[in-house]
């Protein structure tokens, strides 16, 4: 990077908060996704941490006079390498960012910035001891701005909904340094076209948001967990929409399969609690007291016997009940190492049984496993491809775009949780019409006629 460039973000950020040494900026070079998909990273990298939006607004200036790339960042959570910078880069951090400005409990709306956690909102929000964040995509570690651009989803999405559903305002520095407020402590607003929609899952390519706010719900006092056992995919997935048509949507409804969760379980040191059954459904069923669960897990368990469930767990010690969402969360971390790519197909939920075993036949035909596991009720599940000899098969790209179509042709999406990023903009062709992609790329010129923040992600 250029002297004179590293001198100007000094001038705006402070010298403790420009970093170009290698060992310290090697943890901004990376995310989550697998080795063998991520995309490389360039080293010709200088990391800088602003401490406000009046900073930001200043190295997206300075970036634009010197034509110069920024990718902001968040906690580099992410699974598609959309915070990754490829290209000679400032990587933004907004780590800084990181109070939780207004907990507004009149309103049920909280307003914080954008490096704060999802751990520390979460536990800012346990403190008012009636309020609730519901989205609860994975990793807490990960920030509220990542989760907002990223759109994150996660297993609570069945009965709530997904970051876009939660965000009412917003903070932007625009790709310019204008600096933007959009929406509020609003639940309806109907002014002219959703800029803030926008921002939402547009992967840090349109503008960096600064401060988000955020709807809350009241809290359900009481949760249980419920483990149903079922001898075959294909019994536990027919289950799915009688479960949601009975009309207790539970807080989230995660299919996951016996050698694969025993493989997670054995990852953690611990044991998964089902003996019997191959195919398990966990659901998690919330209400304002015992009673009221028991009601529902009484009416649901009818249910799903009735379709075929083997004699389900029922946890309510908390213990117990973190222990097997612990177990479901940790499937991703367990095979990570052996795993070319996740993919997050989404079809039609009443669709997503024959998604597997479709995915299944690719295995076969292939010679390899495919596990598959995921979000049963939104029709999100997570297929990995494995590595061969510890690195990607030839046949990687092959069989992603194969699993694709599949997914397409069933009124799909190619991804619906982890994102387009850079791994998956050679299969956005395949996924959106030239019409749909021209209208992308003009928004983009529209928001960042240089082309310097975030580039070549998300949109192709
Ligand atoms: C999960 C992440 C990987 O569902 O999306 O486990
Ligand atoms: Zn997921």
């Amino acid at each position: 990077m250029n002297d004179n460039l590293i001198e100007e973000l000094i001038t705006i950020a402070g010298e403790d908060w420009v970093i170009q040494d290698l060992e310290k900026i090697e943890g901004y070079l990376h995310d989550e996704t697998p080795e063998p998909a991520s995309p490389e990273a360039t080293e010709d990298v200088v990391v800088v941490k602003p401490e406000d939006s009046e900073e930001i607004s200043a190295v997206m200036k300075l970036a634009n006079e010197r034509g110069v790339k920024v990718v902001p960042r968040g906690a580099g959570t992410g699974l598609c390498g959309a915070a990754i910078p490829t290209e000679p880069s400032i990587v933004l951090s907004l780590e800084r960012l990181s109070e939780i400005i207004d907990l507004d409990e009149d309103n049920l709306m909280v307003t914080c910035e954008a490096g704060v956690t999802l751990e520390s909102l979460f536990e800012e929000i346990d403190e008012t001891d009636h309020l609730f964040f519901p989205p609860h995509p994975g990793d807490e570690g990960a920030q509220v701005g990542g989760l907002v651009v990223e759109n994150a989803g996660g297993a609570r999405a069945v009965k709530y909904g997904v970051m876009r559903n939660y965000v009412k305002g917003m903070k932007v520095v625009l790709p310019s340094g204008e600096r933007l407020a959009l929406g509020g402590k609003i639940l309806k607003n109907n002014t002219g076209y959703d800029l803030m929609h926008l921002l939402m899952g547009s992967e840090g390519t349109l503008g960096i948001i600064t401060e988000v706010t955020l709807r809350l719900y009241p809290e359900a006092n009481e949760t249980a967990t419920l483990l149903v056992p079922f001898e075959d995919r294909g019994s536990a997935m027919s289950a799915v929409p009688r479960v949601l048509m009975e009309g207790h949507v539970p807080l989230a409804l995660e299919y996951v399969e016996r050698e694969l969760i025993e493989e997670s379980a054995a990852h953690l040191g611990k044991s998964w609690p089902a003996e019997e059954g191959e195919a398990f459904l966990i659901l998690i069923i919330t209400g304002k007291d015992e009673e009221e669960i028991f009601d529902k897990s009484e009416t649901m368990v009818g249910v799903l016997e009735e379709n075929g469930a083997l004699e389900p767990l029922f946890a309510q010690r908390r213990k117990e009940q973190e222990s097997i969402l612990d177990i479901r969360s940790n499937i991703y971390t367990a095979l990570e190492e052996e795993t070319t790519d996740i993919l997050d197909v989404t079809v039609p939920p009443a669709e997503v049984g024959n998604l597997i075993d479709r995915i299944e036949d690719l295995g076969e035909e292939y010679e390899t496993e495919i596990p598959v596991y995921g979000h049963a009720a939104d029709g999100n599940v997570h297929p990995h491809i494995m590595k061969v000899d510890g690195k990607a098969p030839d046949y990687f790209e092959e069989l992603k775009e194969e699993i694709y179509q599949i997914a397409l042709d069933m009124g799909g999406v190619i991804t619906g949780e982890h994102g387009v990023g850079e791994t998956r903009l050679k299969n956005l062709p395949m996924a959106l019409s030239e019409e749909e992609r021209k209208l992308m790329q003009g928004i983009k010129e529209a928001f960042d006629p240089n082309n310097v923040l975030n580039p070549n992600r998300a949109i192709g």
